[in-house]
């Protein structure tokens, strides 16, 4: 009896005359994009210190990840959004109450922006605590604090677009404090404004830096970070221990369980706290109690008790310090060899931010 043309198919492809060659592929992809493609591999199997996998919490694919839903669901949302201030609250009302999913996609960009804050913030402490600004770190750290000011104006400028009451007056504050910045106040005033008030105008400013001017820098820095990281490789903490885990597939497994948790957590509370619209903006009607989200908490608290140009100048300083941090620490390392001042002052200013926002979120 003759063979069955299916069986004679897989006899055919299971024998070893018709193995598959992929060399010349291969080679014709070489000569088009000439990408060594052992060294993306030497690169996702380098050895990373064992210490990192108890901070993989604090890695850096976690932001990235969480940039990568914000992208997704921010298309999304634009695809319903209309930068101008009464049509702006009515598509946001219609996304949220109108466009099937529309809350839950909302929702997600919601929460997983404030998460996103969140763990940049563990992330930089991390690095700050470990030292990995320090020699030949300190270009790496400062792609890093331009990250963070990224992530915090795709913060502000995002519920300023709601064109509710809170996004209302949180552009006249937001931009009342930029206007005591010394010497160039005003005009950063007028230019973050589009005029000398909030209109149209300013939201329209607020929607281009939040869905073209942030997303466009946070991918170039980005990528110029992460290329540092690999061109330096990890921080070693300790040169003495000598453990080690592979990236692939220790690390990313880690990071990828870290993510399926935050990725769970996310969708509990998107489900427990939905979105709301929240009152219409009313210029003419100043509410009696306003707050900024939490991670400006903060600052707020700060511009309440030194108020004007000295709390500014108290603000630029210690972005200065963020900024510059790489050198100030040799100063300090300098005047005490022995203890870690820059461990104990991060440690000092950490914990005064936290009780500065706990306070001004539960007492004022
Ligand atoms: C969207 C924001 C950010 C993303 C996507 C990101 C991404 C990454 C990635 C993927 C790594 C390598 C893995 C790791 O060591 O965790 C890394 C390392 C690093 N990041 Fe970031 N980062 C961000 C923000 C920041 C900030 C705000 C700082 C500090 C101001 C910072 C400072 C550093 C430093 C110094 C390293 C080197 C760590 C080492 O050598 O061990 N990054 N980042």
């Amino acid at each position: 009896m003759s063979e069955k043309p299916l069986s004679k198919l897989m006899t055919t492809l299971k024998s070893p005359r018709v193995s598959v060659d992929l060399t010349g592929v291969k080679e014709a992809f070489n000569e088009r994009i000439p990408i060594d493609l052992s060294k993306v591999a030497d690169a996702i199997n380098e050895p990373i210190p064992k210490y990192q996998e108890m901070f993989t919490f604090a890695a850096g694919g976690i932001p990235l990840f969480l940039f990568g839903i914000q992208a997704v669901t921010g298309i999304l949302l634009a695809f319903f959004y209309v930068p101008q201030w009464d049509a702006a609250y009515e598509s946001v009302r219609h996304i949220t109450e109108g466009v099937p999913f529309g809350w839950w996609v909302r929702g997600i960009h919601r929460w997983s922006a404030n998460l996103l804050i969140l763990f940049v913030f563990l992330h930089m402490i991390r690095t700050f605590i470990f030292g990995s600004y320090r020699k030949p770190r300190e270009f790496t750290w400062l792609m890093g604090v331009g990250l963070l000011f990224v992530t915090v104006t795709f913060g502000f400028t995002g519920y300023s677009l709601i064109g509710n009451q809170v996004s209302y007056w949180a552009s006249v504050i937001g931009t009342n404090i930029a206007g005591n910045v010394p010497v160039i106040g005003k005009y950063l005033l007028y230019f973050m404004r589009g005029g000398w008030e909030v209109t149209d105008g300013t939201l329209t400013r607020f929607f281009a830096l939040h869905a073209w001017v942030m997303p466009v820098s946070l991918t170039l820095l980005v990528g110029i970070h992460v290329v540092l990281v690999r061109l330096h490789g990890p921080t070693r903490v300790d040169p003495d221990d000598e453990r080690e885990i592979k990236f692939w597939p220790d690390q990313i497994v880690n990071e990828v369980i870290v993510l399926l948790y935050i990725l769970i957590l996310i969708m509990v509370l998107t489900t427990l706290f939905p979105p709301h619209v929240g009152e219409r903006a009313t210029p003419e009607q100043t509410p009696l109690h306003i707050a900024p989200e939490w991670y400006f908490l903060w600052v707020y608290g700060f511009l309440k008790l030194v108020p004007g140009t000295i709390g500014m100048l108290g603000l630029m300083l210690f972005v200065a310090a963020l900024v510059f941090w790489p050198w100030v620490d040799k100063v300090l390392q300098r005047i005490s060899p022995r203890l870690d001042l820059s461990v104990v002052l991060g440690t000092i200013v950490a914990l005064l931010v936290i009780v500065a926002i706990w306070w001004q979120a539960f007492f004022l």
